[in-house]
């Protein structure tokens, strides 16, 4: 079709609007990448122009289709290709997040529960207020700036050294004596006051308008050329630390009174916290400066201040135990619901979408908002034209909260939720005890093979550069890439991909050269991106742990579809895993199609073993069980050290067990490992041999 007139959007139906969306968007990234990343731009900046204007329209037509990551909602140039990239030595990690003060409390109890501290005990805490910005890790060599790289995603982030040269807050240099390698980290930002002044230059220059400092510093992060980047006065605060050569510090507040010795800013209102009731004054005190801080801050973060207890307290899956982010409440905003639309998920969920009067909600322009299910429609009584309460927090999808009942027009109409799927128009259920409504449409449903491939080339999954979510659907939608496996295919479809709008060469080889890339994959983000449901990153991990290899796990997984045998049964033994977890596992494997995917992608993939964390440990690889009462540690800080040895820790004694750790009362468990001759230490020997 044809979208030269852009006063026709209104008539479209929206399955049409949907699709020419598609294709303008995909577009419009094309030449984005050809322009900042090839800096060879394929269209003239007239044609270009004409086109965003065009899809400005389409999206005022149907505000839902303006998502985050629609071209008119980019932040700046994104670089694919552009800065090298850096692995993290040390992973930088995210947090946990507390919204009331009941979870902080609870974070706490957890703390002294995990390491047996009493209440008459004091656990310090230091609160730092959560800045809104960028967080980068920079690498001190002798004492000299070598590298300073972006989070990305935690394990691998992108080489921007040059811009960060152009930022005072990091020395070139540090003052004082430093440890040979010292990476330092923190979060960069753009001051508020400077943030206005930006967009007032932008807008006077006709350039882009930033939507938040915190884009206006992504943006200028990323910048190829970084004289772009010195012209920004960008600032940081140091706050954490990557790989060390030696101790800096015992504790949180210490580290920073070392940072700021070498020449980095420490934040002014961070404040050492010796019980609940003073981290709850800090966080009411600093919410209460939030406005006035030239900062933008979405909440304050607790940490423990000794360094040994946060060793002791360790990880759980990607943040730590020791920290935990205490958010600001939600921003809200009044806006009209203008309808409801239906979108079909992954795992063939019917979500239903609010399309709302597009509102500034926290300094961004929502237009479309989660209604969640349609229980929550009913409980909340939302009806079409009502005047509704959203709000936004973070990076969380925004919500509807309620309507204003006096508000309420009288043409104002209830909404009927569909019972059959609207993409394929499949049948749409509910089991009895779920919320969700669900299309039964399977692999017929256009939505959810897209859902699935787009969760397949994610950030956390495949990961491929130049692939994401508007250019997979785009495929899709042209019948290239129809399922995981069409996606390493895709050489074969070199020609095709020429022949689309917006692709050249250099394009269409960058991207085969990604998908090559990522031929070579560890086994749980490749469990992970299969996208089966429950699922998640660290269910995929546990497996990955458990199983070892690929094969393994398929062996498994067919082995226990037997309900009454013995890998069933081992399946269920690993903890974190349940019935419901195994039960969606196993249906995923046992469908023909599935293991058709799964033997292709074995096929054209290298899917590496599971790494266990610390081979060298005598624990690695090991299965242990722990029994009766541990005196000396809690039960689960028994089974954290034992997984960071690289050990399973299961809740029952079997042939595959090779460890039991026995403490007092010590019951069947320990007499089963007696009879199996499996070896039954103390608590005493496991703490000698763990600290080995
Ligand atoms: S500490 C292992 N401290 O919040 C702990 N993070 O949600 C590492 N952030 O990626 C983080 N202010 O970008 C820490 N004072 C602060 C922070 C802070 C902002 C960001 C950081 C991190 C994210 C985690």
């Amino acid at each position: 079709m044809s979208h030269d007139d852009t006063t026709s959007f209104e008539s479209l139906s929206e399955a049409d609007a949907r699709a020419a969306h598609t294709e303008m968007a995909a577009a419009l990234h094309a030449h984005n990448e050809a322009y900042y990343q090839d800096d060879a731009p394929v269209v003239s900046d007239a044609e270009y122009d004409a086109l965003f204007h065009r899809l400005v329209a389409l999206e005022d037509a149907f505000p839902i289709l303006r998502t985050e990551d629609s071209p008119t909602q980019r932040v700046g140039a994104a670089p694919a290709h552009g800065f090298a990239k850096v692995q993290h030595a040390i992973p930088m990690l995210s947090l946990g997040n507390a919204f009331d003060d009941e979870d902080v409390g609870e974070f706490l109890t957890r703390i002294r529960r995990f390491l047996s501290i009493g209440e008459d005990e004091t656990v310090e805490i230091v609160g730092e207020p959560k800045i809104d910005g960028l967080s980068v890790s920079l690498r001190y060599e002798g004492g000299v700036f070598v590298r300073g790289a972006t989070r990305g995603d935690g394990a691998e982030g992108e080489d921007i050294t040059a811009n960060l040269r152009t930022i005072g807050d990091i020395p070139e240099t540090l003052a004082g004596d430093a440890p040979d390698i010292a990476e330092i980290r923190g979060e960069v930002y753009l001051p508020k006051s400077a943030f206005n002044e930006l967009n007032q230059t932008q807008e006077e220059n006709g350039a882009k308008i930033f939507a938040n400092p915190r884009n206006a510093a992504a943006g200028s992060l990323r910048q190829m050329d970084s004289s772009i980047t010195a012209q920004r006065p960008l600032r940081m605060f140091a706050y954490s630390w990557g790989e060390l050569s030696a101790d800096v510090a015992d504790s949180q507040w210490g580290f920073l009174q070392r940072v700021s010795d070498w020449g980095f800013q420490k934040n002014p209102i961070s404040r050492l916290c010796r019980s609940l009731e003073e981290v709850l004054a800090l966080y009411r005190d600093i919410g209460e400066q939030r406005a006035s801080l030239d900062y933008d801050i979405d909440g304050v973060v607790y940490k423990v201040n000794q360094i040994d207890l946060q060793r002791r307290l360790g990880f759980v899956s990607r943040a730590p135990r020791w920290a935990i982010a205490h958010k600001f409440p939600a921003e809200q905003a009044t806006t009209t619901l203008n309808g409801i639309d239906i979108q079909v998920g992954r795992t063939g969920s019917l979500t239903p979408v609010a399309r709302l009067e597009p509102v500034t909600v926290g300094g961004v322009v929502v237009s479309n908002a989660t209604l969640h299910n349609e229980d929550e429609i009913a409980r909340k009584d939302v009806r079409i034209g009502d005047t509704v309460i959203i709000q936004r927090a973070g990076d969380v999808i925004p919500q509807v909260v309620r309507p204003i009942l006096e508000k309420r027009p009288s043409e104002a109409r209830t909404y009927t939720f569909p019972t059959s799927c609207p993409v394929c128009g499949s049948e749409a259920v509910r089991d009895v005890d779920e919320a969700v409504r669900r299309c039964t449409g399977g692999l017929i449903c256009s939505a959810q093979s897209v859902e699935r491939l787009k969760h397949f080339v994610s950030r956390n999954a495949f990961d491929i550069e130049g692939l994401g979510a508007k250019n997979i659907t785009a495929f899709h939608a042209d019948d290239l890439v129809n399922g995981p496996a069409d996606v390493f295919r895709l050489a074969e479809k070199r020609e095709t991909l020429l022949e689309r709008e917006g692709w050249g060469e250099q394009s269409v080889d960058n991207l085969l050269a990604a998908i090559d890339e990522r031929r070579n994959i560890e086994l749980d983000r490749f469990i992970y991106a299969l996208g089966i449901r429950q699922i998640g990153q660290a269910t995929a991990r546990l497996l990955a742990r458990t199983y070892g290899t690929v094969e393994a796990w398929r062996t498994a997984m067919s082995e226990a579809q037997d309900r009454d045998g013995e890998a069933y049964q081992d399946l269920l033994n690993i903890d974190g895993i349940g019935v419901s977890v195994a039960e969606d596992l196993l249906a995923f494997v046992h469908e023909d199609h599935n293991r058709q995917v799964l033997d292709d992608l074995e096929a054209l993939l290298d899917i590496a073993a599971f790494e266990a964390p610390q081979s060298d440990s005598a624990f690695s690889g090991k299965t242990i069980v722990f029994t009766g009462t541990l005196e000396k540690m809690t039960r689960s800080e028994a089974k954290a050290r034992a997984e960071t040895l690289g050990a399973k820790v299961s809740g029952s004694v079997s042939s595959k067990t090779d460890l039991v750790v026995a403490g007092p009362g010590a019951g069947s468990k320990a007499k089963k490992a007696a009879e199996l001759d499996i070896e039954t230490i103390d608590e005493d020997e496991w703490i000698a041999r763990s600290e080995a």
